[in-house]
């Protein structure tokens, strides 16, 4: 049984992650897809509600689950029995901490692996940063996220 964990902060997600996250569910037996609580930042979106967000957009993906973890990912990972990470790539300049972080990961755990999967053209250009950006000074954010937070992102800029 191969089991992924694709981690992230997902405040908000975006469909570039929704896209990731339904090409990996693809791939693997199980996607576990895992918010990090990171009480270091100051968040748009609680834990809570972006794990609730990501449960309604990842609904029809049958083996797919939504969950939170803090600390290590690669020690939630093995308590997870996955032994992928799997996370979206887009510009070279996401390369060298990607490299980073995923050979961190495996430093830390040698049995897992990350997988790296290309982001689609079309979402090649978005982040949560620059939705929240664009959002904040009223410009159009359609089709850049799932449309069930829309409205909710410019409500939080108000
Ligand atoms: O969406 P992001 O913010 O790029 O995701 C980053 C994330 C959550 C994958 C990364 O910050 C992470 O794994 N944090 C958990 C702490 C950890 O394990 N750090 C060591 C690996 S470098």
């Amino acid at each position: 049984m191969k089991i992924a964990v694709c981690p992230g902060s997902f405040d908000p997600a975006t469909n570039g992650h929704i896209d990731i996250i339904e090409r990996s569910a693809k791939l693997f037996d199980e996607v576990i897809v895992a918010v990090l609580n990171n009480p270091q930042k100051q968040p748009l979106f609680s834990v809570e509600e972006r794990v609730e967000i990501l449960k309604k957009a990842c609904n029809s993906m049958k083996n797919v689950e939504i969950d939170s973890f803090s600390g290590l990912l690669t020690e939630y990972a093995k308590g997870k029995k996955a032994n992928v990470i799997v996370k979206g790539l887009r510009a070279v300049s996401d390369f060298e901490y990607e490299l980073q972080m995923a050979l961190m990961n495996k430093k830390l755990n040698p049995e897992i692996e990350t997988v790296f999967i290309m982001t689609s053209s079309k979402y090649s250009y978005l982040s949560s940063n620059i939705v929240k950006e664009v959002a904040k000074f009223g410009g159009c954010i359609r089709g850049l996220v799932p449309e069930i937070i829309e409205d909710e992102i410019y409500k939080r800029f108000r």
